[in-house]
């Protein structure tokens, strides 16, 4: 039996939900701890692609049980639009989702406030997924939120309504905003709808958790963005308003530290990015543009469609990274990507006023300003994806992938080699002590 956590290592979009999706075939439980449908998730079962918001990506294995934690924001007609998506294509819930009776919940004046405020930043605008992600965190943490326990009795969800919508409305007033809330009446209509479709789903999941680890079931904790997007460790203010960092797990579905045996990261093979910020390797041109469309599935926003900035791969990001989350190993993603380029450069430190970085600055300015000491290598110039064996890989991509475990000081444990199940190379098993 084994608890193992997933996170992103670098700004989210490395690959999680394929990974998730190989780890979960041995896992008895999956639970996504932070974050929101600002998440999207990618996995590829045969000719279907499936692009998981809110649901664990484990859902698509019959019997796994999958659990949204009590770090996680719902917002319940984006999950009710989830389940009704995946229904048909023959995925079932009844008795296998489990939604925590403390999670917050996203209401529609968190979206509105969520655009209006980032398109009030101007120049400095975040970029956020306009899901109404960091509104409804504000409200948690300044302790006006409503909770899932709340949302599902009526009086108490009327009450809080009342208080929010006008506090929102004024807010959206101050802003200069023209944008028109429904009245109370009709959210409590609509989000009752909804109280109902989730009811039978929710649960204390802190408490069935920590009973399937004591049971001796396998646990799989499913990170959503990464690590350079934590509220604390990433890039501020160019972050999301959730904790993705390994840390985030036991504080998001309620399990102790101590019951936690194993943290994988899941490293894509470059880097990239989407929405405002920081970003020390982003390339321009014709490179960037063959990072986005080398691939069967191009480096596109699943949750909005933005093409992602694109750049080489960041070996500071990535030890920042393996520190903080506490990587015991790591899973390179996309290494196909790769194959077209016949030099590959390798970010290995940051210079900064004739002095080179090895840790990732914390102010601002001084990221921006930071230029990345390239290490350049000969690539391979040859097809790999689908390779199944480390061994079967060109010598320099078996080079390029012991030199991105070496600078990240992690073992390697995964490959993926393209987005089906079976393009992938097990290094390690990851469910072994
Ligand atoms: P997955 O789970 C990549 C980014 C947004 C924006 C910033 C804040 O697929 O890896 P938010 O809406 O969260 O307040 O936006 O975070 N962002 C992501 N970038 N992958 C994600 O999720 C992301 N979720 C949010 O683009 O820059
Ligand atoms: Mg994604």
């Amino acid at each position: 039996m084994a608890a193992i956590i997933v996170v992103g290592t670098q700004w989210g979009d490395e690959g999680k939900g394929k990974i998730i999706d190989i780890l979960s075939r041995q896992a008895d439980v999956i639970a996504r701890y932070q974050g929101g449908n600002n998440a999207g998730h990618t996995v590829v079962v045969g000719e279907e692609e499936f692009t998981f918001h809110l649901i664990p990506s484990g859902i698509l294995h019959p019997g796994k049980k999958c659990v949204i934690g009590s770090g996680v924001v719902i917002d319940p007609q984006g999950l009710i639009e989830e389940i009704e998506e995946l229904e048909p294509k023959g995925i079932a819930f009844a008795g296998r989702l489990f939604i925590s009776d403390r999670a917050h919940i996203t209401m529609p004046y968190h979206k509105v406030l969520d655009r209006v405020i980032d398109e009030k930043r101007g120049k400095g605008k975040i970029g956020t997924t306009g899901r109404g992600i960091g509104t409804t965190y504000m409200d948690k943490t300044a302790r006006v939120g409503i909770r899932v326990c709340d949302f599902l009795d009526r009086e108490v969800l009327k009450e809080k309504l009342e208080i929010g919508l006008s506090e929102k409305n004024d807010l959206l007033r101050r802003l200069n905003s023209h944008h028109h809330l429904d009245s109370e009446k009709k959210m409590l209509d609509e989000y009752t709808g909804y109280a109902e479709r989730m009811k039978p789903f929710v649960t204390d999941t802190s408490f069935m958790v920590n009973e399937a680890i004591r049971n001796g079931e396998n646990v799989l904790f499913e990170g959503a963005q990464g690590a350079l997007l934590d509220i604390n460790f990433g890039t501020y203010p160019y972050v999301t308003s959730s904790h993705p960092i390994s840390g985030g797990a036991c504080v998001g579905v309620g399990v102790g530290p101590t019951r936690i045996d194993k943290v994988v990261g899941v490293v894509k093979a470059y880097t990239t990015r989407v929405g405002g910020g920081p970003f020390p390797t982003e390339l321009e041109g014709d490179l960037a543009e063959t990072l986005r469309n080398a691939g069967p599935i191009g480096e596109y926003g699943r949750t909005t469609g933005r093409p992602r900035r694109c750049g080489w791969f960041d070996a500071v990001v990535v030890r920042q990274s393996a520190i903080i989350n506490g990587l015991d190993c790591i899973a390179v993603t996309r290494l196909d990507i790769l194959d077209r380029f016949s030099k590959i450069k390798m970010c290995v430190g940051y210079e900064y006023g004739g002095r080179t970085l090895r840790e990732f600055p914390s102010l601002l300015k001084v990221v921006e300003s930071c230029k990345p000491v390239y290490e350049e290598m000969d690539g391979w110039n040859e097809d790999t994806s689908g390779v199944r064996r480390f061994r079967d890989l060109p010598m320099n991509a078996r080079r390029y992938l012991e030199k991105i475990s070496g600078l990240a000081e992690t073992e390697l444990c995964m490959v993926s080699t393209g987005p089906g199940r079976e393009q992938t190379i097990k290094v390690k098993d990851v469910w072994r002590p």
